[in-house]
């Protein structure tokens, strides 16, 4: 018996699961494999976060099904109402604005199950995050690359996707500080995107996980800053990369009302919310981590550095983006993305991600992750300069 539903037979392997793969292989063979591959904060989430958590698990008011389950707990959403005055000027309102969501990923399939029926376009940028394709795929929906080219900064070139396409597509998957190239965009940008949405009547969605790493110099940046927005547009955002709490999943929904209650609609259907304790010291993050983001962003500063000066010495002159803990690296000619980041891990035991993991305009890249601590770091870049050095 084929127990497989066809709608996943046609799903690509999920790219992370794929590189645990490879270094728990790798491992067994007795190789110290540095992995640069994941974007998983090193640094442990900060200590009065946890100390919330556990006062608020002693509490036997959050033992039984979280309050509101399939919008969150009010002091929640209010939390990220005032986070997102705070740090964006961008108000939200906590009633029907705001959701939580287990983490970003769980949002884009809500978000695609929700608004998306079979046979629509989702406009996808590639490079990108691999669950947006997926997801559109699960729920029947084409998904339509929107390449993100280095001489557009990784920002699309929106205005040239033909009206045909447009007619049919229904939403436009954004993420700027951008996984995997670090480019950000700005308010001119976003201000541009609107108008043209609106026009075409096509929902827009910034997944904003990495908001808040954006280097000195820079502005930071959030699509709900543009005014009209809340008419087409949300935007997600994560505490798993800001407040290195990946493994606690929670993130928010904010933005247009009639997504937000399509989404919760979805929601309520399938999952029973996030564990109150968890709402409750992300309400603690949102309100007193801002000196967290500083630290964390000044090491990922830091380790940046230290790889660009590192491949500058190899000959490789890297354009950092502006955001992000990624850094987005030519591959040395002649060889392609996964044949680079074959012969790193076999010769050096160093995994990074081969740009074609997010998409076929990722050949000619490789991703690597800040997220090690400074001493590995070094270590892997040494390993990278004696491969590069020995050649091919
Ligand atoms: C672009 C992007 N979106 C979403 C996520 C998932 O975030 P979360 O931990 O909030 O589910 C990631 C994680 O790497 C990401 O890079």
């Amino acid at each position: 018996m084929d127990i497989l539903a066809e709608r996943l037979k046609n799903l690509p392997a999920y790219l992370f699961m794929q590189l645990r793969d490879k270094i728990r292989k790798a491992q067994a063979d007795g190789v110290d494999v540095i992995s640069l591959a994941i974007g998983d904060p090193d640094e442990p989430t900060p200590a009065y976060i946890v100390e919330t958590l556990r006062e608020a698990a002693l509490d036997p008011a959050n033992h039984q099904y979280p309050t509101d389950e399939h919008k969150g707990m009010l002091v929640f959403r209010e939390a990220v109402a005032r986070w997102y005055g705070r740090r964006y000027g961008v108000t939200l309102d906590p009633e029907t604005e705001v959701m939580a969501l287990s983490g970003v990923k769980e949002g884009i399939h809500h978000f695609i199950m929700a608004t998306i029926n079979p046979g629509d376009i989702v406009l996808i940028t590639n490079p990108g995050y691999p669950a947006y394709r997926s997801n559109a795929l699960i729920a029947g929906a084409e998904a339509y690359d929107v390449p993100l080219l280095e001489k557009n900064g990784f920002l699309p070139a929106f205005e040239d996707i033909p009206e045909r396409v447009c007619r049919k597509a229904k939403a436009f998957f954004l993420n700027y500080p951008n996984n995997p190239t670090g480019a950000c965009a700005d308010n001119k940008f976003f201000t541009r995107l609107v108008a043209w949405a609106k026009e075409r009547q096509i929902l827009l969605l910034n997944d904003n996980p990495y908001s808040e790493i954006v280097f000195p110099g820079n502005r930071r940046q959030s699509l709900l800053q543009v005014p009209g927005v809340k008419d087409i547009g949300v935007e997600f955002n994560s505490l798993s990369k800001a407040y290195n709490m990946t493994g606690w999943r929670i993130g928010m929904a904010a933005g247009s009302d009639k997504i937000i209650q399509a989404m919760c609609r979805f929601n309520e259907n399938v999952t029973s919310g996030v564990f109150n304790a968890i709402q409750l010291a992300g309400v603690k993050a949102m309100d007193e981590g801002d000196p967290d983001i500083e630290r964390m962003l000044a090491i990922y500063h830091r380790r940046r550095e230290m790889v660009l000066r590192a491949f500058a010495e190899m000959g490789i002159i890297v354009k950092a983006g502006d955001g992000t803990f990624y850094l987005w690296i030519p591959v040395p000619a002649p060889l392609s993305s996964l044949e680079f980041t074959t012969k790193l891990l076999e010769d050096a035991g160093i995994l990074v991600t081969p740009g074609t993991a997010y998409g076929r305009y990722g050949e000619g890249y490789f991703r690597l992750s800040l997220t090690v601590p400074d001493d590995r770091l070094e270590q892997a870049l040494e390993r990278i300069r004696r491969t590069i050095k020995r050649g091919w």
